[in-house]
């Protein structure tokens, strides 16, 4: 019988197979077209024949002055050779359901109409020999595995790494651009902020958001895709979409987002802006209600991030279990947390007092604490 670990690592890979609209690339990529010009872009989550991410470069390779574009599929996908083809064209397919690289090194016009568009791009994937590649894995790591000796070398190779990846494996993901010391545009779940990794790269400034991280966000999945949240689906032309929540995202490529100043209007005073019981910080539940005049800690909510100006506010941590930034002025025993749930809930158990900032004996939201620069 399969293990729990086995089922639900087989359940997280099928629920990475949720793929990204071409409008929802383009809208993002319009910001950092000049530091694409001469360069080397790696996606490597990206079945070529199925992913908008591959369909973006190859079609806008000549207009944005691309070097090259690499892509990889991946060997456990659950699309390789089935779903969502890009290009729906007998024959045009490579051979069998192993996991390829494809890597173009130019679009030429071979149509001879004046621009590259799709046609153009099929004909360089049927007619070059040269651009498809079949990946084999190695000991540790499957074919296609962006962490496989093959991929990596890939990785080595690009200058930028723009996909959609595993959400699964978004810590390691992203440890490994960053151990690569890679630019990257990659799309996350806002809760992957919470993650170690993720905000320590964004307290050392080398990870920030993107721009275009408001509305709703639908992705294209498999029929046979499990969403609970009936508000979450949607089907058109026999297509099904699903939106996930706070999807944004995530990159080390400046953007004009992120110089702009966020307005302030508030003013401070005790009453309306608490200290925490447990950290030298004041509570501000609103972003758009951050004080003005404010120099000290101020613990605000995570969708700061997306107004976060490094020039106007500097990072601290967040308020988290562990203390892990040194910022706690208060950590309490596990009799304080017991006595804090029966006077709450009024029967036995344990209030995680440590996990949060706390105000009137009560835990707030998850807090980033920030202080202002200017
Ligand atoms: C969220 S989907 C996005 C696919 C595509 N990048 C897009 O945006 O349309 C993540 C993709 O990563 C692939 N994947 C899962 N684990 C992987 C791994 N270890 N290495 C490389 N790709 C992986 C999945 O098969 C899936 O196609």
């Amino acid at each position: 019988m399969a293990s729990n670990q086995t089922v639900s690592k087989a359940k997280a890979n099928k629920q990475d197979e949720f793929y990204t609209q071409l409008s929802d690339i383009s809208n993002e990529l319009r910001h950092y077209r000049s530091q694409l010009r001469g360069k080397t872009v790696l996606c490597n989550c990206d079945d070529p024949y199925e992913s908008n991410f591959f369909r973006y470069f190859a079609l806008n390779f000549n207009t944005l002055g691309l070097k090259k574009l690499i892509a990889t599929s991946y060997a456990k996908s659950t699309i390789v050779g089935a779903h969502l083809p890009l290009f729906d064209i007998e024959g045009l397919k490579p051979e069998g359901r192993k996991p390829y690289a494809i890597e173009i090194n130019e679009v030429p016009d071979h149509n001879g109409d004046g621009a590259t568009d799709l046609s153009d791009v099929e004909y360089l994937l049927r007619h070059d020999a040269n651009t498809a590649r079949t990946l084999k894995g190695d000991a540790e790591w499957g074919a296609g595995d962006f962490r496989s000796a093959e991929c990596v070398a890939y990785l080595a190779e690009a200058d930028v790494v723009v996909t959609n990846p595993p959400f699964s494996l978004f810590r390691e993901y992203v440890a490994q651009l960053a151990a690569h010391e890679k630019q990257f545009l990659i799309i996350g779940n806002q809760n992957a902020i919470d993650y170690r990794v993720v905000f320590d790269l964004i307290r050392q400034d080398k990870l920030w958001l993107g721009v275009e991280n408001g509305g709703t966000k639908w992705f294209r999945v498999p029929d046979d895709y499990d969403i609970q949240t009936e508000s979450r689906i949607k089907i058109e032309d026999g297509i099904k979409y699903f939106s996930m929540g706070s999807i944004m995202w995530f990159t080390n490529m400046d953007n004009p987002k992120r110089h702009e100043t966020l307005t302030l209007y508030k003013t401070y005073s005790p009453e309306e802006y608490p200290t925490y019981e447990n950290y030298a910080a004041i509570e501000v539940s609103r972003v758009a209600e951050i004080p003005e005049d404010y120099d000290g800690v101020m613990g605000v909510p995570i969708t700061f991030l997306d107004k976060y100006n490094p020039d106007q506010f500097e990072f601290l941590g967040m308020c988290e279990n562990k203390d892990l930034f040194g910022l706690k002025t208060r950590v309490y025993s596990t009799k304080e947390c017991q006595d804090a749930y029966r006077a709450i809930f009024g029967r036995k158990g344990t209030y995680d007092l440590n996990a949060a900032g706390v105000v009137g004996g009560r835990k707030v939201y998850k807090r980033l604490l920030i202080k202002r620069k200017r």
